[in-house]
């Protein structure tokens, strides 16, 4: 993501600050980069103080909701944001990976560090986005949940490899492969927000079921408790009769769940995605990275984590 480019016009509004202030203190009017993103946040006093760790995951068990899409860009934001983040991609087919721009050779992934115990900072890789980070993944890890199988602790793996780290970002953001076994167990057992990207159709509403069974499985048999499941609908069409029912029903049934937010159909995703950039490099104007902006600030209002910051910082 090293050719991603911001306007002034566009830094300025990342920044919270204006425009003649960004271009006097970086000495240039456009062009800029990533770097120059982070390095202005620096000379502006910008830098937001550290959170405690939120780990998210982004899971559905069906294809094509849109987790990998989501979460990449929420990722990419909440780095551009100026918080240390860390994406972890944990499906085989490597879309995250793609979407963030990290093509060919990856040289470690998550299977090493769950199967090997290598230390998970051996797996990660910059972005090209300062404070953005990756643990990439590729087909090395179609195999994992049979490798995870004999294992003591198989289920807990994940998470006592995310413990080395917790003091060097302050969110995890892991992509999930739309599958039922032990490395989404893994994820959901690190996980403490859920992230459930749905479509606006009724199998995506059966799936919900599914999922949130395997949820209260994990609280019963593992006594692990989420602190927060969100649902979000994505790729929503309000001209279908069928996605204005659905989206009623949710409302209906998910009320606790359900963030106000959607994410409408936007061609922009598939666009950004085919050029290694999330939404927000390839275009912030776009209605779907508008959508996004809310969902995150939704997401952050919910759970607490600008006030626990604030709070942190006076502490
Ligand atoms: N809001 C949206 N509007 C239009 N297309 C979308 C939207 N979100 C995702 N897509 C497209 O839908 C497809 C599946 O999205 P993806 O994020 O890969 O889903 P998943 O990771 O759940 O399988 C991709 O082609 C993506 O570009
Ligand atoms: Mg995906």
């Amino acid at each position: 993501m090293e050719n991603v480019r911001y306007s002034l016009k566009r830094m300025a509004e990342v920044l919270g600050a204006g425009p003649k202030v960004v271009a006097e203190a970086l000495g240039k009017k456009d062009g800029f980069t990533p770097d120059d993103l982070a390095a202005a946040r620096e000379k502006l006093r910008k830098v937001p103080g550290h959170r405690p760790l939120r780990v998210q995951l982004f899971l559905n068990f069906k294809g094509g909701t849109g987790k990998t899409s989501l979460s990449t860009s929420y990722a990419y934001r909440l780095a551009e944001r100026g918080h240390r983040v860390l994406m972890v991609d944990l499906d085989s087919q490597g879309h995250a990976t793609k979407c963030l721009g990290q093509e060919g050779s990856v040289a470690r992934t998550l299977h090493d560090v769950l199967i090997r115990k290598v230390p998970i900072a051996e797996a990660t890789v910059p972005t090209g986005m300062p404070g953005l980070d990756l643990v990439p993944s590729n087909l090395a890890m179609s195999t994992i949940d049979l490798a995870l199988m004999p294992l003591a602790g198989r289920e807990f793996r994940l998470r006592k490899a995310l413990e080395e780290i917790s003091g060097k970002y302050d969110y995890v953001v892991m992509d999930a492969p739309p599958s039922f076994g032990l490395l989404n167990l893994n994820a959901l057992m690190a996980a403490g927000d859920l992230v459930i990207p749905v479509l606006a159709d009724f199998l995506s509403y059966d799936g919900l079921r599914l999922l949130f069974e395997t949820v209260q499985g994990l609280e019963d048999d593992l006594s692990h408790q989420l602190e927060h499941i969100f649902i979000v609908v994505n790729a929503y069409n309000q001209t279908f009769k069928i996605a204005r029912e659905a989206l009623e029903a949710l409302r209906t049934h998910y009320a606790d769940y359900l963030l106000a937010s959607v994410v409408r159909q936007c061609t922009k995703f598939a666009q950004a995605s085919s050029e290694g950039w999330p939404i927000f490099a390839f275009d912030p104007d776009s209605k779907g990275a508008g959508d996004l902006e809310a969902m995150i600030d939704e997401i952050e209002e919910r759970t607490g984590a600008a006030q626990a910051a604030a709070g942190a910082a006076g502490a």
